[in-house]
């Protein structure tokens, strides 16, 4: 998901999030096996989200003593998982220049959800000469694109197609491969918008559903402590969490998945339109019509859940204390074009959760009370809020 619509002005038959049939699906598959198959040997993506992981903590631990917003650290720590897979780069968490994109980044997401953005979209000519918050959205995405073409370019340089670091390089090896099949659109225009697709996509996203798991932590102190014992028995203090203790953690999992159902970071999911006349329940939808399907309404279906308006981490564990799947969990959208970035996201939720918590207890600034308040634009994110780290 991207500034996108907007941002992607004429080309909105490029990129992932707004491009449709053989282009979309041959871009999508593509991704997906890359965001799935990075790396092989020594540099899975594990390794690199651990890694990553370690300078969160280190960051973190600079903070020690004082309350602190932990929000610019952990939006560059997501950032550099993704633009590592993307670009192959990391970010300091005090460079500045990236620091302003990121920033940039948000803010675009954040003015997507704004009544501007439909009317943009709705009446691009008028609104291309009436001022208002959708120029900075476009304005942004230009930033962003020059920054990320910027990347493309020197990547061609010194590009091995025999060692392909990244999804640049294995983008410029698939446009060379599909250099007949014209359809499918591997061109260098297409690369840029697919970058800001995962790029956007792949930050906000993540970024605001660590937040939230860590304002429920401070919310409900006795949640993290059960989290802390899960990760003592389980993974100790002296190694790194890996993929494989996800499976003996079924209360660390029931947890950040309870994170994703309340935090309902998309509510209102992405637009979409019916590609033929199609009956749904009652309804006749007619080809061409704009469905935008209501993902809080089932993430918090009082005929689905026992507690919809609470967080509660048992709606996720069986009697047994066991992990339990539900029907009803849809945070991630369903069918075709649900998030693509799905399996990375839970890779980096649950090791960046579990490496912070075993290494720090969280809990909020003296006297305050944490506010469960959020902000809603394109995706929903708790409100600017401080914590305090304390070492373990
Ligand atoms: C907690 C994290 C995340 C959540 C809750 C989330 C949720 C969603 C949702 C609800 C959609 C809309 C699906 C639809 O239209 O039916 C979506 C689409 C998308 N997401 Fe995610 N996402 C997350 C992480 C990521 C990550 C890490 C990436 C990239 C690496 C990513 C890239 C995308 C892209 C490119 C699309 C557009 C797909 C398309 O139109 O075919 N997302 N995501």
């Amino acid at each position: 998901m991207s500034a996108w619509v907007s941002s992607h002005g004429p080309k909105t038959h490029y990129g992932l999030s707004f491009s449709n049939g053989y282009s979309w699906r041959k871009q999508q598959q593509f991704a997906v096996s890359h965001l799935k198959n990075f790396g092989e040997g020594k540099k899975t993506l594990q390794n690199h989200i651990q890694r990553e992981g370690h300078f969160l903590c280190e960051a973190f631990k600079e903070e020690q003593g004082h309350q602190f917003d932990p929000l610019v650290k952990i939006n560059n720590a997501v950032a550099n998982v993704i633009g590592t897979l993307v670009f192959g780069q990391r970010y300091e968490y005090d460079d500045i220049q990236f620091q302003t994109l990121l920033r940039m980044s948000a803010e675009s997401v954040y003015l997507t959800g704004s009544i501007w953005n439909e009317l943009y979209d709705a009446f691009p000519r008028v609104m291309s000469r009436i001022p208002g918050p959708h120029h900075t959205i476009i304005s942004n995405y230009r930033r962003l694109a020059a920054f990320l073409k910027e990347k493309i370019e020197k990547h061609k340089l010194d590009w091995d197609p025999r060692e392909p670091r990244d999804y640049i390089d294995s983008y410029l090896a698939e446009t060379e491969k599909r250099k007949y099949d014209k359809e499918a659109q591997f061109d260098m225009d297409n690369l840029a918008l697919c970058m800001v697709d995962l790029f956007e996509g792949g930050t906000e996203t993540t970024t605001n559903t660590l937040r939230w798991a860590l304002l429920y932590m401070l919310k409900y102190p006795q949640m993290q402590e059960k989290v802390q014992e899960e990760i003592d028995q389980v993974i100790g203090r002296s190694r790194l969490p890996t993929m494989a203790d996800k499976a003996s953690m079924p209360y660390t999992n029931a947890v950040l998945h309870e994170v994703n159902r309340k935090g309902n970071i998309v509510p209102l999911n992405m637009s979409r339109v019916a590609i033929k006349d199609t009956t749904l329940g009652d309804y006749f939808v007619p080809k061409g019509t704009v469905m935008i399907t209501n993902l809080s309404s089932v993430l918090h279906d009082k005929n689905e859940w026992e507690m919809p308006d609470a967080f509660n981490p048992e709606h996720f564990l069986n009697a047994d204390g066991q992990f339990r799947r539900r029907d009803a969990f849809f945070a991630f959208s369903a069918g075709k074009r649900m998030c693509p970035g799905e399996y990375l996201a839970r890779v980096e939720l649950f090791l960046l959760f579990t490496i912070l918590l075993q290494n720090f207890t969280f809990s909020p600034p003296a006297d305050e009370e944490p506010s469960l308040n959020s902000q809603v634009g394109f995706t929903q994110a708790p409100m600017p809020f401080k914590l305090c780290v304390l070492p373990r």
